[in-house]
């Protein structure tokens, strides 16, 4: 259909059937109709005539029913307008991989858009045509249970993954290639600065604060084509962001020029009457239509007040025009018109979902985003070790993390298993030691048993799925009791102890790494997970994952991220003990591990860092070359990184900013020259006026291997 048609479509549309394109709802209200009558169509005061009009559904899928729903939707559709299929295909659809968290630790963007390329291809299958991903939220607060979906602290880092997940969901031409799916970036905007961790609680920064570090990632995805937006369930500067017009309206539409179709968060239109922002139904809707929220989810206000608001002269009828175009165009460009089933075929389900393919960029996912916090010599394992592997998740298939609706547990590859293959059963001894959240002394004691006739202890330790995601906040982000009474009771056998951690957030250590000899971060690894980490337990890979969200020494410091600003009293060697600095009396103001910090297998050094030249104009290159050579005994990977700090800005600028980085792949003894560029665009910043321009003076620029280890050089800018 062409443009003019869908116009001729929208004239041909009732004031209702334009509405009814504007709402979206669970498949269990498609399915009839009289139960219904008493069901989730009366919960929502939903009449039978909206739902034949409807314009889309949120959670279907299956090549047989989603053909089955669009088939007796367009059978009772006047016009014949087809059903959007949408669902959160987060980190997988069937083959799962690891959460965003860990596959941000790959610091590899190929990955992440192989990554996103395989759950389109499945999920098309089936017969979706949008996925609410990639959530792209600046996180800080590891307390909040959804830090778990994002890539982590980093403004520039963020927004490059945000670029591979749409390219990976969408492709090059989402309307020629059936295989990939609509991308929807989330959440707009700041839902990750909720105050105090606590999922959606209020957000309250400035403008500048925002432009600068939280709305980048988002701004990332809309410039790679992201063809919907949904707004996120919090305030920004008091004004819930589903009914935002300034952020909207102004920034979104105008501004960042996004013309695709604006979805509220579940829920979210309505829950402006809960932030206090609306009286009522009416005033709700009339707040999310004018703010050109196009699509409410899973709340009726749209439906049942928006037709009364245009006749009373309310709400111009002209704002859901725009809306239903909106929608209709995405209809259009996913060629549902003339094909309503699009990608939906039950052959290509069995030969595509969890095919060899997938499950192989899982294993190699998971394997990339694994992070080596600690290792005293004991990883990789040595052939001929007895090892006794110990804890909740050792045989476990709640490894795949939130947001894996239709990955299967009983398809995960447990660790138990994954170690199988790589040494005889003979050698590998298991025992679970407790639950995630509670044990028993007969646990204990199996697992003492387990531990006393090995040579090494392997621990696979954790939180459960529920533990973070969505409603999944922690305001002790320590391991559960059980498991650190577990550690406790095994410490005295005086054996050489190695963790595995399957978590969602960064975790408060103590009581882990200061008890075992070493730790690795496996997040959760998703489908193959337990093969991916037996592949690294035992050096068939080295851990290569490097953090992209700095691990607290206590809750007490968060906030604590590596990009923070320098304070009027910083802490340095030489003041640390003096009381009027800015510092804690009772814990270090730096996180027990830094951001992009990870160890491997071998070891890398740093030559001395060189500058192509001293001083910078605009339209001028400096370069910076690091030569860095693997000193160990194996092959390794290393994520060479490149920070700047403005040392006196108009405003006050972070201590050190990301700005590239590099990972390399090393043999041992080899040296590789890495050679950054760094232009005058790099150095800009939004002032108190909201410009945003660079400002002359000293730089200094840092290059190593994490946020905290990295040599200080310095330039001068010129204009
Ligand atoms: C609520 C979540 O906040 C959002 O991320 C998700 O996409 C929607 N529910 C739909 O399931």
């Amino acid at each position: 259909m062409t443009k003019r048609s869908i116009t001729e479509l929208l004239s041909q549309m009732t004031i209702d059937e334009k509405i009814a394109q504007l709402i979206q709802v669970t498949p269990d209200f498609l399915t009839d109709t009289e139960a219904n009558l008493t069901g989730p169509l009366a919960a929502l005061g939903l009449s039978e005539d909206i739902i034949h009009n409807i314009g889309s559904v949120l959670s279907a899928v299956g090549a047989k029913e989603t053909k089955a729903i669009q088939e007796q939707h367009l059978k009772r559709n006047r016009l014949g307008i087809p059903l959007l299929l949408m669902a959160d295909i987060i980190h997988g659809y069937r083959t799962i991989f690891p959460v965003s968290l860990g596959l941000a630790s790959s610091w590899d963007m190929n990955l992440a858009e192989r990554t996103a390329e395989a759950a389109a291809k499945e999920s098309a299958v089936t017969g979706l045509h949008v996925t609410f991903a990639p959530m792209v939220d600046l996180v800080r607060d590891p307390r909040w249970g959804r830090v778990v979906e994002s890539t982590g602290e980093d403004p520039y880092l963020n927004g490059e993954y945000a670029r591979a997940f749409v390219r990976g969901f969408q492709g090059e031409d989402l309307s020629a290639d059936t295989d990939r799916i609509a991308a929807c970036v989330k959440h707009l905007a700041a839902y990750g600065a909720a105050e105090g961790g606590r999922d959606y609680n209020t957000v309250n920064m400035s403008e500048r604060q925002l432009r600068e570090s939280y709305l980048p990632a988002y701004k990332e995805a809309v410039d790679a084509g992201s063809e919907l937006v949904m707004t996120a369930f919090n305030t920004v500067d008091g004004v819930p962001a589903t009914g935002n017009r300034w952020l909207m309206r102004k920034v979104l539409r105008e501004e960042w020029g996004f013309g695709g179709v604006l979805i509220s968060d579940w829920g979210a239109v309505q829950e402006m009457i809960a932030h206090g922002a609306a009286a009522d139904g009416a005033e709700a809707a009339r707040k999310a239509i004018e703010a050109g929220v196009d699509i409410e989810m899973m709340t009726p206000l749209y439906v049942l007040d928006l037709k009364r608001l245009v006749e009373e002269g309310k709400v111009d009828e002209a704002l859901i025009d725009e809306s239903v175009l909106r929608v209709l165009r995405l209809k259009e460009k996913l060629g549902l018109f003339d094909n309503p089933y699009r990608g939906a075929d039950e052959e290509r389900e069995e030969e595509v979902i969890l095919s060899g393919e997938h499950r192989a960029v899982a294993r190699e996912a998971a394997v990339k985003s694994a992070v080596l916090l600690k290792n005293e010599g004991v990883l990789p394992l040595r052939s001929g070790q007895k090892t006794a592997l110990i804890g909740p998740f050792a045989q476990s298939g709640d490894i795949l993390g939130p947001w894996s609706l239709w990955g299967k547990r009983e398809e995960a590859a447990q660790l138990y298993n994954g170690m199988l293959t790589k040494t005889e059963s003979s050698l590998l001894r298991v025992a679970k030691g407790c639950d995630v959240e509670s044990g028993s002394e007969e646990q204990l004691e199996e697992a003492l048993q387990a531990a006393r006739e090995a040579d090494i202890i392997v621990l696979a330790l954790g939180e459960s799925s529920e533990m973070s995601g969505e409603a999944g906040s922690r305001g002790d982000i320590r391991l559960p009791k059980a498991q650190l009474d577990l550690i406790a009771r095994l410490k005295p056998l005086g054996k050489p102890m190695a963790a595995v951690l399957f978590n969602g957030r960064p975790l408060d250590l103590h009581g882990v790494i200061d008890e075992v000899d070493a730790v690795l971060v496996a997040w959760f690894p998703g489908t193959e997970g337990g093969n991916a980490i037996a592949d690294l337990l035992y050096g068939d890979s080295a851990p290569s994952g490097r953090l992209t969200m700095s691990f607290p020494y206590a809750v007490g410091q968060i906030p604590v991220y590596y990009n923070h600003y320098n304070t009027g009293r910083p802490l340095t060697p030489e003041n640390a003990d003096q009381r009027y600095v800015s510092k804690y009396l009772d814990m270090p103001n730096d996180p027990l591990l830094p951001f992009g910090f990870g160890l491997g297998y071998t070891t890398f050094t740093y030559a001395k860092a060189a500058l192509s030249a001293e001083t910078i104009r605009p339209g001028e290159t400096l370069t910076v070359t690091v030569d860095v050579t693997n000193t160990g005994e194996t092959a390794g990977e290393e994520v060479v990184q490149l920070y700047v700090r403005d040392v006196a800005g108009e405003v006050v600028r972070p201590v050190k900013e990301l700005k590239a980085f590099r990972k390399i792949k090393l043999a041992p003894g080899e040296t590789v020259s890495v050679a950054f560029e760094l232009g005058e665009e790099q150095l800009r910043y939004y002032h108190s006026d909201l410009s945003y321009e660079s400002d002359e003076g000293e730089f200094q620029l840092f290059v190593g291997a994490n946020s905290r280890d990295a040599e200080a050089l310095s330039f001068q800018l010129v204009k």
